[in-house]
């Protein structure tokens, strides 16, 4: 097992990716990080929709971008892979429930040396009837809406580090 610290300090919002697939049990062994996370209550009312497709990928990118007024060079930064994290509507943890399984799914993917990149802009737009419409073709439950999803490939462009911000941090003893 890798030093977990390291592959934590490693996570990078990648902007720009390869277009080739990363091999399936790639993204499997991520989907499955992205289960083990923990969930309020126990309840687990996530589901979790791969798109391993670089055409279908970059469709819904098209039809987020149309529903949230983005230009034509919004294409999920080229990501072959996309992971959507929904969850059962009106649920009180949705968001948490679903930004923990991110943070799992994302570290994964660097754990494998794969780019990732959390996408937000499906939370707003997953009701838009355009964008609802692929969402459930692709296989994300009709009663879900979408918490976030993540851009997954193989890295093009590397991202620097941010440096965090200093004095974040109390401690009582
Ligand atoms: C709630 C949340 C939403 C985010 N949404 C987006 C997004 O829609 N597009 C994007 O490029 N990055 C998004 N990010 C990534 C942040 O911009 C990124 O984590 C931050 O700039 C720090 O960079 P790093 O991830 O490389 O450490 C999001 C991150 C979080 C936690």
């Amino acid at each position: 097992m890798s030093n977990l610290m390291e592959v934590i300090k490693s996570r990078r919002s990648t902007r720009a990716f390869k277009s080739e697939l990363p091999p399936k049990d790639q993204i499997m062994k991520i989907v499955e990080a992205a289960e083990w996370a923990p969930s309020g209550m126990g309840k687990y009312l996530w589901h979790f929709t791969v798109i391993y497709n670089a055409e279908k990928s970059l469709k819904l990118a098209r039809a987020v971008a149309e529903a949230d007024n983005r230009g034509p060079q919004y294409n999920f930064y080229g990501a072959p892979v996309n992971i959507i994290i929904s969850y059962k509507r009106d649920e009180h943890h949705a968001l948490v429930d679903g930004a923990a399984a991110m943070e799992n799914l994302l570290l994964m993917a660097t754990e494998l040396g794969l780019g990732s990149c959390w996408i937000n802009q499906l939370r707003e737009t997953c009701d838009v009837p355009e964008v609802r419409a692929l969402l459930t073709e692709y296989g994300v439950p009709e009663d879900h809406i979408v918490v976030c999803s993540a851009a997954i490939g193989y890295i093009e462009k590397e991202t620097p580090a941010k440096p965090r911000h200093e004095g974040l941090v109390s401690i009582t003893e």
